[in-house]
């Protein structure tokens, strides 16, 4: 998906709260040099948001997190790549890179269910997320474990410096509505790991927050 405006272009954004009232609001880059920083602020999708086709088939509903960010990414798991998945169960996340023909290396202290488990393209490991070493590089880290947010953190943190993966999505998940502020270690770290990085709450989140992005060929 295209962004909205380039670097000498300016930016008009019209706001209707009402048919006769709204709020207008003119970035000109004949008084304002560097518009094009603001462009992170503007969301190419329609009201910021991504509707997630249901899928009955996937074991829940959880899956919605990794799609919207592969969409907010434009980056999909395709066939052929390969993925490690941490705190797979019961298998929502794992259900779509097995769909597509990716590899999948899920692990969880509980099996996936059933089909999943028996799945080609699925391998099964029961144990510690955090302790949890790949063989070689992936090309996809997919976490959604439920631990403390610093834990997460680390662990992501850890996976892209030692280009473990290139490519991730990690939720940082949040026990009151206190611990945002933990983030500040993520975002002072990630951008000099990565050639991409997003932290945000997608639509699909709850009390948490979805860390997506590509890591650097070389830091
Ligand atoms: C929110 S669920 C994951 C849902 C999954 N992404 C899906 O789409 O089906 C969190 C999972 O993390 C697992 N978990 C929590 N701590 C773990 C750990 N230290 N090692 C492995 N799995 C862990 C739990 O067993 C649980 O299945």
């Amino acid at each position: 998906m295209s962004l909205p405006f380039q670097a000498q272009e300016g930016l008009v954004q019209l706001l209707l709260t009402s048919p006769e009232t709204g709020y207008l609001s003119i970035l000109d880059p004949l008084t304002d040099q560097t518009p094009s920083q603001w462009i992170g602020t503007v969301s190419p999708f329609l009201k910021g948001e991504i509707p997630i086709a249901v899928d009955k088939a996937a074991p829940s509903r959880a899956f919605a997190k990794l799609v919207e960010s592969e969409h907010r990414l434009e980056k999909y798991i395709s066939q052929g790549q390969s993925c490690v998945d941490l705190g797979a169960s019961p298998g929502s996340w794992t259900y779509i890179p097995a769909q597509r023909g990716a590899q999948v290396i899920a692990v969880d202290r509980s099996p996936l269910r059933d089909d999943l488990m028996r799945h080609p393209l699925v391998k099964f490991v029961q144990g510690d997320a955090f302790q949890f070493a790949p063989s070689g590089p992936v090309d996809w880290l997919l976490c959604d474990v439920i631990a403390a947010p610093e834990r997460s953190m680390q662990l992501l943190i850890d996976w892209v410096r030692e280009r473990r993966c290139r490519q991730f999505v990690v939720t940082i998940k949040f026990r009151g509505d206190t611990e945002y502020t933990k983030l500040d270690e993520l975002k002072s770290e990630m951008p000099k790991l990565c050639e991409v990085f997003h932290l945000l709450h997608l639509c699909a989140n709850k009390n948490e927050v979805s860390a997506f992005g590509i890591g650097r060929r070389s830091v």
